[in-house]
């Protein structure tokens, strides 16, 4: 059934009912299946749309910018080195010129609360690209290839594993209770999720047949598990806690052990990315040990992570195409 979605915001999974995010997801694979046929419908033709970065971005950024071409709209990169964002004008009167400008406002940064104000003032739909909170983009291109590979969601056992409260872990947690999931965060108990949040996500999951559960013991959260999904174990702006974090998260390590746990041989391997995994990058070469994911796992058949990052076009586009679109 189709859900008039026009106008609306996308700052979280909390704000959409189970039957919005499945509209979505199905719309996602509808646009991804036009787009492999090679029929567009334009359906953001004249749109203008503002993509606000306070922190970097290969995936996000480019999926606004490909999703919004591939529907005929034009896509406006704005840097910190490019606008005042905060710095010499408040984040309300930004808010109120660009939506003055722009039909649609995409933001990746810091705080929540910043992308809360864009949306409260501008006017046009405000889609979130990340913030410190939350990353809900990111969640429906995880169920797009969740149901492509498991052909559902409601009951699929899902084990994130390692940083228990990153924003990828949050909205994970949010959206897999709306969505009946048998869902799993397995961490060191000193990161795991925020008790309000874990509350929310366990009524939602009450409302939807779904199962939250929170723990250390890793034999305990990747039994039987269908999916295991890993994130980085120091988000952007975290970098002063990576040494400390290794040694939190070096257990919690996605190994080739680690799938044997589940004792299912047909257990699909996540990552949001960028993913450390046995890399050489200027990061890992300060801290050899950071490594979240090894390369064997990386790289093995289970490894769903670039399907997942394609994904990203598709949902956004779903979201753009669902809320501003002819
Ligand atoms: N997964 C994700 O958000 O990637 P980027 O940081 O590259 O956008
Ligand atoms: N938790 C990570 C996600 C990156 C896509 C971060 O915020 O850096």
């Amino acid at each position: 059934m189709p859900f008039n979605l026009k106008g609306r915001h996308f700052l979280t999974l909390e704000n959409y009912s189970p039957r919005e995010i499945r509209f979505l997801l199905d719309l996602s694979i509808k646009l991804k299946e036009d787009k492999y046929s090679g029929s567009r419908e334009n359906s953001l033709e004249g749109k203008n749309i503002a993509l606000i970065f306070e922190k970097p971005s290969t995936r996000t950024r480019c999926a606004f910018v490909v999703a919004g071409v591939d529907e005929g709209a034009h896509a406006e990169y704005l840097g910190m080195q490019d606008i005042q964002l905060g710095k010499k004008e408040t984040v309300k009167d930004t808010a109120r010129v660009l939506g003055r400008m722009f039909d649609g406002i995409a933001f990746r940064g810091f705080k929540h609360e910043t992308v809360e104000q864009l949306a409260r003032y501008a006017g046009v739909p405000v889609w979130n690209g990340l913030t410190d909170r939350f990353h809900p983009t990111q969640v429906l291109a995880d169920f797009m290839t969740v149901l492509e590979n498991k052909g559902c969601l409601k009951g699929v056992r899902f084990a994130y594993v390692g940083d228990g409260r990153s924003n990828v872990a949050n909205s994970l947690m949010v959206g897999a209770a709306k969505m009946g999931m048998d869902f799993r965060i397995v961490s060191a108990e000193a990161l795991f999720p925020a008790k309000e949040l874990v509350k929310d996500a366990e009524e939602f999951a009450g409302e939807n047949e779904g199962k939250i559960t929170i723990t250390s013991d890793v034999e305990k959260g990747v039994e039987g598990a269908d999916v295991i999904y890993t994130d980085v174990w120091a988000s952007m702006g975290e970098e002063s806690k990576i040494a400390e974090r290794i040694k939190l998260l070096g257990p919690y390590q996605v190994n080739r052990d680690m799938l044997d746990k589940t004792g299912n041989p047909h257990v699909i391997f996540m990552h949001c990315l960028p993913c450390f995994h046995n890399t050489c990058t200027e990061l890992s070469s300060r801290y050899p040990d950071i490594c979240e994911a090894t390369d064997e796992v990386f790289e093995s058949k289970h490894s769903k992570v670039f399907d997942e990052a394609e994904n990203r076009v598709h949902t956004i586009k779903a979201v753009m195409v669902a809320t501003l679109g002819r």
